[in-house]
């Protein structure tokens, strides 16, 4: 067994820490913010990330969580960092957070591997590489290994993967890496440095496209009369096609999306290429979130006075993430139309939502309303009363920006209803 030392309490380094606990490694968590570190030693799960819980507390004696960089390091045998990369101003991803930990690995006795988690450009291993040969640390290895992980089915992710990607300067530490996943069923691809980072950018690109190309097809589908679910059914039937990532509605948001299909345009940008199908899909992702404005304003005109239900704040269900949350830019709009936001949200904080009201439970956000719109998919809204939601609504309008619910039952129980892309009535 193997002793890890993981950069980065987030979710992802939280995730990867605690599956590998799981292996039977023994984890050590370091993070720089004290009262995260805190909350972890005392047992409690600073992110909501289902089956997280239960993970860190089933393998706690082989977890331990520090702000000291000398307890992640010493004996480690990997080194993971896990460590935010936000977007910068120019779109450019901001790798300060991972060239810190590495100017932080002085003093490394112990061979051990470097191993990158975080999402960075493609060639920052090779930039690493040569910082840690500058400062004479050609004991340690380094290796690319990208994350696959989405939130809110992380753990299952990071325990079934399509796939396990390892690049390495050096064959060796690439077999390291891939015997410390043992007990992990998945085909490994292993590769060079460079072409594993590629992988995770194209990866997440492509995932993407599938999103923009569904929505623009969903877009066409209301001008011709045609349901974009019937129709991504049909198409994704197709098994060169398959149905995955063909889900229509306000578009895609999240702590990735949004950041890594920049940091790849500005990547492409930087080495003199123009992306254009990058540009078209981040463009169409934009437009996408504004539309429901549109779809408000047919219906009610002007919005100002008006005010609007918003069911759903957190980027996507089974998260409290609410980064590039199509919510944010909702209300933004709404506000700025001068229409009142009332929003819930079963576990994400909404603070973060411009002059909106919270409430805590859907039918209290419907009071009163004159539109709704679904904005995340919680399971909660396909098993709420509708009928019961319509009377509390001064004026029965659902938007579904999800296409999560039955347009006849919503219809039934009288509403008007309009999704994203779906035959109107
Ligand atoms: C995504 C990828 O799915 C992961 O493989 C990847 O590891 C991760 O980014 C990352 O780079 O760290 P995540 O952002 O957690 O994971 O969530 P997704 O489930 O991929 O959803 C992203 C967004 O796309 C959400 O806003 C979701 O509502 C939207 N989406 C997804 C659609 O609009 N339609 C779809 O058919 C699927």
């Amino acid at each position: 067994m193997s002793r890890v030392g993981v950069f980065g309490a987030g979710y992802v380094g939280l995730v990867t820490g605690a599956c590998f606990a799981e292996l039977g490694h023994d984890v050590v968590v370091r993070d720089v913010v004290a009262d995260r570190i805190e909350q972890l030693r005392a047992g409690t799960v600073p992110i909501y990330e289902p089956g997280l819980e239960e993970l860190l507390s089933r393998n706690a004696e082989r977890m331990t969580f520090t702000l000291e960089v000398a307890d992640a390091v010493e004996g480690a045998d990997f080194l993971y960092v896990a460590v935010g990369t936000p977007p910068t101003y120019s779109g450019d991803a901001d790798l300060s957070a991972v060239w810190t930990v590495v100017d932080e690995l002085a003093g490394l006795e112990r061979p051990a591997v470097l191993v990158m988690k975080s999402t960075v450009p493609v060639g920052t291993g090779a930039k690493v590489r040569h910082r840690l040969d500058e400062r004479g640390l050609d004991n340690v290895g380094y290796v690319s290994n990208p994350e696959f992980t989405a939130e809110g089915t992380a753990v299952r992710d990071f325990q079934q993967p399509d796939r396990i990607v390892i690049g390495a300067f050096a064959a060796a530490d690439g077999d390291a890496v891939e015997e410390l996943h043992r007990g992990i069923e998945a085909p490994v691809v292993r590769s060079d440095v460079a072409s594993a980072e590629m992988i995770k950018l194209a990866a997440n690109a492509a995932l993407m496209t599938r999103i923009s190309f569904i929505n623009e097809i969903a877009n066409v589908c209301e001008v011709t009369g045609a349901d974009v679910v019937r129709v991504a059914e049909g198409v994704g039937l197709d098994r060169r096609i398959g149905p995955s990532f063909l889900r229509a509605g306000i578009g895609y948001g999240g702590s990735c999306f949004p950041k890594d299909s920049l940091a790849l345009k500005q990547l492409a940008a930087n080495s003199g290429y123009h992306f254009q199908l990058l540009n078209a899909v981040i463009e169409v992702n934009e437009l996408q979130k504004r539309r429901v404005i549109g779809k408000l304003q047919q219906h009610l005109g002007s919005l100002r006075g008006k005010t609007v239900a918003l069911l759903g704040i957190a980027f996507k269900p089974n998260t409290d993430d609410v980064r590039e949350a199509p919510s944010l830019v909702l209300a933004g709009r709404l506000v700025a139309e001068g229409a009142d936001v009332r929003a819930w949200d079963p576990v994400a904080d909404g603070s973060a939502l411009p002059r909106a009201t919270i409430c805590g439970d859907p039918l209290e956000a419907l009071d009163g309303a004159d539109a709704a719109v679904v904005v995340t998919e919680w399971p909660q809204l396909a098993q709420l009363d509708w009928r019961a939601a319509a009377g509390r609504m001064r004026n029965p309008l659902l938007i579904d920006g999800r296409n999560m619910l039955d347009p006849d039952e919503l219809r039934a129980a009288g509403f008007t209803y309009e999704g994203i892309g779906r035959a109107a009535a």
